[in-house]
């Protein structure tokens, strides 16, 4: 099964303006599902615009766009994903229990369901005794950790993330690393991640795939074959061989 495929798209912002941008030029891309891909590249090469295309945030300019075997706008309404970004982007005047019911809220899922779907999920992500707190009361990594209980919490086939991570330091970051990966080994989820860490992408994914800026083009696909997913594959020959392969790619 195919989670996501782009075929030929292209997105250029402010067509036939002064200001016109070419984000991004000719993508193809596929997302098995299962998959975790990782988005790397310049800033402004158009990471973030290639995952609000699959998110159906936006439209692209030229080409199609489908996830899990439908067009974009039809798996959006269908809730085929979930979406975190890089600021945890929860509601303060919501509990942590009640920001991760949201969604299900949206999808009229009765009180009692959401309750116990909501207490599954931040057992998952090891916030159980946190539901009765407010966002400010948490730190960041456990904002980010709420966030991604609020993305999973309708079970979505597929998770996109845009540096989700980003403003955590890097002992959070790698214990979310982690728990993201066993999280989605668990639910089987496919996951298309965008990060500026070469480090980051090579631990988690499948394939890490290279951008190049203006216009914002792939120009390498990288298949990371780790011996593991736990922490010694930090130390791993493999792994310092694909940031190595990574890092070339993101220089030629
Ligand atoms: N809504 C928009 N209107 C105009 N230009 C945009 C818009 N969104 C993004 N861009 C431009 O598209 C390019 C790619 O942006 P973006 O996808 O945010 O890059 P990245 O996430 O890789 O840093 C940039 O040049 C940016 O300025
Ligand atoms: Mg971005």
């Amino acid at each position: 099964m195919t989670a996501v495929s782009l075929a030929g798209v292209s997105k250029v912002f402010n067509q036939g303006r002064a200001d016109e941008v070419t984000a991004l030029s000719d993508v193809d891309l596929t997302v098995d599902s299962g998959q975790f891909v990782s988005l790397i590249g310049p800033s402004g090469c158009g990471k973030s615009t290639l995952l609000r295309l699959i998110a159906d945030l936006i439209e692209p300019t030229a080409g199609t766009v489908a996830v899990a075997g439908k067009p974009a706008g039809q798996a959006r309404r269908e809730q085929e994903y979930g979406i975190a970004f890089q600021q945890a982007g929860l509601f303060e005047w919501r509990t942590v229990r009640r920001n991760v019911e949201l969604p299900l809220e949206l999808r009229k899922i009765p009180r009692q369901r959401r309750r116990e779907r909501a207490e599954e999920m931040l057992t998952l992500v090891g916030l159980s005794d946190f539901g009765g707190h407010y966002p400010a009361q948490l730190s960041g990594g456990m904002q980010q950790r709420v966030a991604i209980a609020r993305a999973l919490a309708v079970h979505p086939p597929l998770l996109l993330m845009d540096e989700p991570f980003g403003a955590l330091d890097e002992m959070t970051r790698e214990r979310l690393q982690h728990e993201l990966l066993q999280i989605c080994a668990k639910t089987g989820t496919s996951t298309v991640f965008v990060t500026h860490s070469i480090s980051e992408a090579v631990f988690l994914s499948d394939q890490v795939v290279v951008m190049s800026a203006r216009p914002g083009r792939i120009t390498a696909r990288i298949d990371i074959d780790l011996p593991s997913r736990d922490e010694s594959a930090r130390q791993s020959p493999a792994y310092f061989d694909a940031i190595t392969a990574v890092r070339k790619a993101l220089r030629s």
